[in-house]
């Protein structure tokens, strides 16, 4: 294949916490592939590029398209929201197969800022995607393990689990109502919101699937 391509985490929306190597990918690129939120993380790179959003419906139609550019000699890259190699919801090993020779550019995944706003070290805490193909049963079933062990749990939420979800199941499981819990919503974007309460609280609580949830601290 004459074109490069790259696998480029933009980070959690805000553009300020694009890398320079991102940066450097996007630049060097004809065509950015991307679902929304990230396109839209690296708007202010994108005016001279052509622009292809991905959706669940287009994705291997969009794949074949670049593989196709790419002979013709197109760089592209793929953008995806904080660290590609962290909770892909559409999976990312079929990318990697299908494209041996793409570069991964890491990003700040969202789990990092919501860690470092609650001043959380990755290795003394449980990290737990809700953003899998399987069944949840065996997932929630860890995470209600994981809390009546009085670990400190950070999770993605997905949208067949959203944050009040959590809540109601964990209380479902006996934990108590007054479990501390941190909800963040739309990190580093302008919409960011943070709630700070327990599970009682949480329960009846909206938020969007946009949120990474903390129990226990
Ligand atoms: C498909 S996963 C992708 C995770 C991504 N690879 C990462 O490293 O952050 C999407 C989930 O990540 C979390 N997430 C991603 N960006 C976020 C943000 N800006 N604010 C809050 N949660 C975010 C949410 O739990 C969301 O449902």
């Amino acid at each position: 294949m004459k074109g490069k391509i790259w696998v480029v985490g933009v980070g959690p929306g805000s553009p300020e916490y694009f890398t320079q190597k991102a940066r450097k990918a996007i630049k060097g690129s004809d065509i950015l592939i991307g679902y929304d939120l990230c396109l839209n993380a690296a708007r202010d790179l994108i005016h001279d590029k052509t622009i292809i959003e991905m959706t669940w419906s287009n994705r291997d139609e969009t794949l074949d398209y670049i593989k196709k550019e790419m002979t013709s000699g197109k760089n592209c890259s793929i953008l995806r929201s904080g660290d590609p190699n962290f909770s892909g919801s559409s999976g990312i090993e079929d990318i990697y197969d299908r494209f041996p020779d793409a570069e991964i550019i890491p990003g700040i995944s969202s789990v990092q800022v919501a860690a470092a706003k609650s001043k959380l070290s990755w290795d003394k805490i449980v990290l737990l995607t809700f953003h899998v193909t399987e069944d949840l049963e065996n997932k929630k079933q860890s995470l209600l393990d994981s809390v009546r062990r009085r670990e400190i749990v950070l999770l993605l939420s997905e949208s067949r689990f959203m944050p009040k979800d959590v809540a109601k199941f964990l209380l479902s499981g006996g934990v108590d109502e007054k479990m501390p819990t941190t909800v963040y919503e739309n990190l580093t974007l302008k919409n960011e919101r943070i709630f700070h309460g327990n599970l009682k609280e949480l329960a009846g609580k909206d938020f969007t699937y946009l949120s990474v949830v903390i129990i226990g601290k």
